[in-house]
């Protein structure tokens, strides 16, 4: 797989129609962001079309101001046989001191489709640089660690269930 189609940066100007009741940027506009940006970067990587099946870590750690350049770096982190983790480091910059501050670092699983809106498989990604080795192994741990949560979120749905049927 051509290894520059599994990167990519998106930068746009955080302008007033996105702020919140406080004037900062509204946080939902900048999930809508991110997930254009994982959007662009899993279907150009795959060549397919691809949704959104989760996202992971979306920790807003400092405001981001209207005024400022929100710059997304995305890569394809892992596939799977039809899911691809993207990571996207989110680099804040005060346009007049040009000062760039890191406010928020994602993961997003795509999922790619066929045209009946069925998963289908998407080219393996191999690792190449430290970066990608290190991104890699980070995905390959989350990936299990979803695994588990859904299972552990499946029992605690199924007891639940369980006592609630003992009641009536
Ligand atoms: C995405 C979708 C097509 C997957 O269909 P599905 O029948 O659940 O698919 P599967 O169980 O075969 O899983 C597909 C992939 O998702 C992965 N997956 C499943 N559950 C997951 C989870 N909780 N988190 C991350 N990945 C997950 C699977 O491991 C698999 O990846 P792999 O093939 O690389 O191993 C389906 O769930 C869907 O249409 N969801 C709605 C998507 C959408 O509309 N998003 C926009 C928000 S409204």
């Amino acid at each position: 797989m051509n290894h520059s189609n599994s990167e990519l940066m998106m930068t746009v100007l955080m302008t007033p129609d996105k702020a919140n009741f406080i004037g900062n940027v509204h946080g939902g506009d900048l999930l809508k962001l991110l997930d254009q940006v994982a959007y662009a970067c899993a279907s150009r990587y795959s060549g397919k079309q691809v949704v959104t099946m989760s996202v992971d870590q979306v920790t807003f750690r400092q405001p981001v101001h209207v005024g400022e350049l929100v710059s997304c770096y995305a890569s394809v982190n892992f596939t799977g046989n039809t899911s691809m983790e993207i990571g996207i480091k989110v680099i804040a910059e005060n346009i007049q001191s040009q000062i760039k501050r890191h406010v928020n670092s994602c993961f997003f699983t795509m999922v790619a489709t066929d045209q009946s809106g069925k998963p289908t498989p998407v080219p393996t990604f191999t690792p190449n640089t430290p970066d990608q080795f290190r991104r890699h192994k980070g995905a390959e741990l989350r990936r299990e660690l979803r695994r588990h949560y859904e299972e552990e979120s499946l029992d605690i749905r199924q007891s639940k269930a369980i006592l609630e049927s003992g009641k009536s």
